[in-house]
């Protein structure tokens, strides 16, 4: 796989574009700020009556309505949520999409799924930082960048390639490192893994183990700090070294009862689940699910969040976050 760093990729081919960021939410304020300090010319496009036109104002973004930005905009960056892209795209961009532009995305799902349709005569992008927004535009106030993969849906003008990569080097990806793939490979990765392991897996797990503890009478502050707090900690050491790195900074004892019971929670059934999960994401029935939801008002996303929000582990994680600060 090849691996694209700073001196692989000349930025010179999007420094006299316009580039329109729709969205300043996560992504789009890292990636709109991060352009613009690499000397990019930035215009951002939001709903007037919207949370975040006057922090991108006040962030010094020359701000203007959607329709606008898309109209003055050469390369155009849907950066709001994945599920009113489709009717932001038609209702105020589609016809400003004229040949020889660019359409950006962060993620393939609208592309991959066919809810926008691809215009002709345009270049088709996407790079996508790795890493949440905060830390995308963190690691670039460091002085280095947060990982990306970029991808080409459709290569109208024969250099989407190299704008892909420009935008990614404007973002400061290709300090830290970036690669290619195709718009189906990382919208399918991505959903698996924000499902089956990052977001659901894990928060799932930690809420097993937590009940675990606390069912069996341990005080639940005890059991806070085990599985949730801690955790970090063996992340931080996952991503530094990857997981023999971990295991040889652990206990003696930890390495030996994790190695053995670690594979009685995550065993062969897990794994057919996970096969389930991925499945159903590269067959679509998770996107028409979650597009039928999000269409119908979020009622059943709503009550999950709700009643999740009452789990023990929340009430008790926040007394203790509360009690357990760094003074100021
Ligand atoms: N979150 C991440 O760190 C992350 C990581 C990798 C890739 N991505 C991808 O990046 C893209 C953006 O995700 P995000 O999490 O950054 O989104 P987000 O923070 O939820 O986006 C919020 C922004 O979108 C605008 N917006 C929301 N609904 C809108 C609508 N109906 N019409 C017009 N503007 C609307 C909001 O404007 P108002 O102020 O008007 O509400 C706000 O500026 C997605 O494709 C996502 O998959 C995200
Ligand atoms: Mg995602």
């Amino acid at each position: 796989m090849k691996i694209y760093h700073d001196n692989d990729v000349d930025d010179a081919i999007v420094r006299d574009k316009v580039i329109a960021v729709i969205g300043y939410g996560i992504q789009g304020r890292a990636q709109a700020q991060n352009w613009k300090d690499s000397g990019f010319k930035v215009i951002v496009g939001l709903r007037p009556e919207g949370k975040t036109w006057q922090q991108a104002k006040d962030d010094g973004m020359e701000v203007m309505a959607i329709e606008d930005a898309a109209k003055k905009g050469d390369i155009i960056c849907l950066l709001t949520p994945d599920m009113p892209q489709k009717e932001i795209y038609q209702t105020q961009i589609k016809k400003h999409m004229k040949a020889g532009k660019t359409l950006y995305f962060s993620h393939g799902f609208n592309i991959t799924y066919k809810q926008i349709r691809i215009p002709s005569g345009v270049d088709v992008i996407m790079a996508a930082p790795k890493g949440p927004g905060a830390k995308v535009r963190q690691t670039y106030k460091e002085g280095f960048g947060t990982p990306a993969v970029i991808a080409v849906a459709q290569d109208a003008s024969g250099n989407a390639k190299n704008i892909a990569l420009a935008m990614a080097k404007g973002l400061h990806s290709t300090k830290a490192g970036v690669f290619e793939c195709t718009f189906d490979q990382e919208t399918y990765t991505d959903l698996f893994g924000e499902q089956a392991v990052l977001c659901g897996g894990t928060a799932e797990l930690i809420k097993a183990g937590f009940e675990t503890l606390v069912e069996d009478g341990f005080p639940p502050e005890m059991a806070y700090f085990e599985v949730l707090h801690e955790l970090k900690l063996i992340v931080d050491l996952i991503q530094e070294g990857g997981l023999e790195y971990m295991w040889s900074k652990v206990s003696e004892t930890a390495r030996y009862g994790g190695r053995t019971r670690g594979k009685l929670v995550v065993d062969a059934r897990t794994k057919k689940k996970m096969k389930k999960i991925l499945g159903q994401i590269k067959g679509g029935k998770f996107a028409r699910e979650w597009i039928k939801e999000y269409y119908s008002g979020k009622k059943i996303f709503e009550d999950m969040r709700e009643k999740e929000s009452q789990h023990q582990i929340e009430i008790v994680g926040a007394e203790i976050r509360s009690l357990f600060q760094k003074p100021k």
